[in-house]
C-alpha cells in the first residue's frame, strides 16, 4: 500500500481540506484502511475544524514525542488514532478511515524532533505489512526542516496548488526546491483561477495529477465543520476527490515499482526506463543523460501564464468512480455521532 505526502505552498490554502476529502473518498476494499496523519509543524486543524472540538486534544502527534523518548512509539501510535468513518448509529462503524491529529499549538513543533524519523519508519511499515494507505498532511512548511524525512520516505509527494497567478508565482520556487529534495513531485490543483491544468503544468514543469473544484461551501464542511448539505458525498468536491484518490494511488504505485520490471520509480538519481515505458514521463523528464546527476539550480523562468480559452474547460470535467467502505478490526477512538459521511 502507499504512503502519500501532501504539501502546500504560499497563496494556495487547501491542503488539510483536500486531505480530508481524499481520506473520506479513498476507495477501500475490505480489510484496507486509510490513515490521515496531520504532520503540519504549523499545527493541525481537524480537531477544531471538522470535529469542532467534540474530542479533546488528548490524542495525536504530541503524545508520540513522549512515547518516542520512552521507546514506546509503536504501541502508542495506534492509540492516537481517531475514527472518522461513516456512522449511521445503527450499524457498527467500519473504522477504516482514521486520523492521527496534529499538534494544536505550533510551539509544540520544537518538541517533535524525535518523532519524525520513527513516524516515517512506522508509515513505511504500515504500508508494507498492513493493508493500509497513509496520507500525510505536511502543511506549507512540513516538506522542509526536520519533518521533511516524511516526504523523503513517501512513495509520492503532491503539492496542492491553486491555478491563480499569485499561487503559481509562489509555487515556482517551492516546487523546484521540493523536487531537488525528494525527486519528482505531482500537483493536486484546486481549480479556483483562470488557468487550465496544462498551463499550470507548463509553467511549473510538474504534472497536474488531479484537480479538485473550487467549492467553498462544500470545503467548509471539511475545514470548519459546517453543516453538510444534502447529498454531500455526491458533491462535486467529493466526486472529484474520489477520482483524485485513484489517480494518486496509481501514481504512488508507479513510483514504487522497481526500475526495469515496470515503470521506474522515478526518484532523483534513478535510471530512466529502458523498456519503452517512458512515454508516461513528461517530455521535460525524458533526458536520461541528466538523471543521476545533481541538477543545476535553474533561474526561475519569467512567469507567463495564459488564461484558458472558453471551451477547454469541458475537457477537464471529472469522472467519478465509486468507492466502497469496509469493515475493519482495530478500534480507534471515534468522535461519536459528530459527523456522518
Ligand atoms: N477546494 C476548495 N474550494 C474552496 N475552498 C477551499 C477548498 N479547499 C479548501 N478551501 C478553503 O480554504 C481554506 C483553507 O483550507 P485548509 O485549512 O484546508 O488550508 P491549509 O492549506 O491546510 O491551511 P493551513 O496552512 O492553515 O494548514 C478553508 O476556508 C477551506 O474551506
Ligand atoms: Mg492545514
Amino acid at each position: 500500500m502507499s504512503v502519500i505526502a501532501l504539501a502546500g505552498c504560499r497563496g494556495a490554502p487547501g491542503v488539510t481540506t483536500s486531505a480530508l476529502a481524499l481520506l473520506l473518498a479513498w476507495p477501500l476494499e475490505p480489510g484496507r484502511k486509510m490513515i490521515l496523519a496531520e504532520c503540519d509543524p504549523d499545527g493541525g486543524a481537524v480537531l477544531h475544524g471538522l470535529l469542532q472540538g467534540t474530542l479533546s486534544d488528548r490524542y495525536g502527534l504530541r503524545n508520540l514525542s513522549i512515547a518516542a523518548r520512552k521507546n514506546e512509539f509503536g504501541d502508542a501510535f495506534w492509540r492516537q488514532l481517531i475514527d472518522l468513518s461513516s456512522e449511521d448509529g445503527q450499524q457498527e462503524s467500519p473504522r477504516d478511515r482514521l486520523l492521527l491529529p496534529g499538534i494544536t499549538d505550533p510551539a509544540e513543533a520544537a518538541g517533535l524532533g524525535p518523532v519524525w524519523k520513527p513516524l516515517a519508519v512506522t508509515f513505511r511499515g504500515i504500508a508494507a505489512d498492513y493493508d493500509h494507505d497513509v496520507l500525510i498532511d505536511l502543511g506549507r512548511s512540513g516538506a522542509v526542516g526536520p519533518s521533511a524525512v516524511l516526504a523523503e520516505r513517501a512513495d509520492a509527494v503532491f503539492v496542492v496548488v491553486r491555478n491563480t497567478l499569485r499561487c503559481l508565482q509562489a509555487a515556482q520556487a517551492g516546487v523546484r526546491a521540493l523536487e531537488e529534495r525528494v525527486g519528482d513531485v505531482g500537483l493536486l490543483m484546486i481549480d479556483e483561477g483562470p488557468y487550465a491544468a496544462g498551463e499550470v503544468q507548463r509553467v511549473l514543469q510538474v504534472p497536474v495529477l488531479a484537480t479538485l473544484p473550487y467549492a467553498p461551501k462544500d470545503a467548509r464542511v471539511l475545514s470548519d465543520g459546517a453543516d453538510q448539505p444534502r447529498h454531500f458525498t455526491k458533491s462535486a468536491l467529493m466526486k472529484a476527490a474520489r477520482t483524485a484518490s485513484s489517480l494518486l494511488v496509481q501514481r504512488a504505485a508507479l513510483r514504487r515499482s522497481p526500475p526495469g520490471t515496470a515503470h521506474p520509480g522515478r526518484r532523483r538519481g534513478d535510471a530512466c526506463c529502458a523498456v519503452g515505458l517512458c512515454t508516461l514521463i513528461p517530455p521535460w523528464r525524458r533526458r536520461p543523460e541528466t538523471r543521476g546527476r545533481p541538477r543545476p539550480v535553474r533561474q526561475p523562468a519569467p512567469l507567463r501564464v495564459r488564461p484558458r480559452v472558453p471551451g477547454r474547460s469541458a475537457q477537464r470535467r471529472l469522472r467519478s468512480p465509486s468507492t466502497t467502505g469496509s469493515p475493519g478490526t482495530s478500534r480507534p477512538r471515534s468522535p461519536g455521532s459528530a459527523r456522518n459521511f
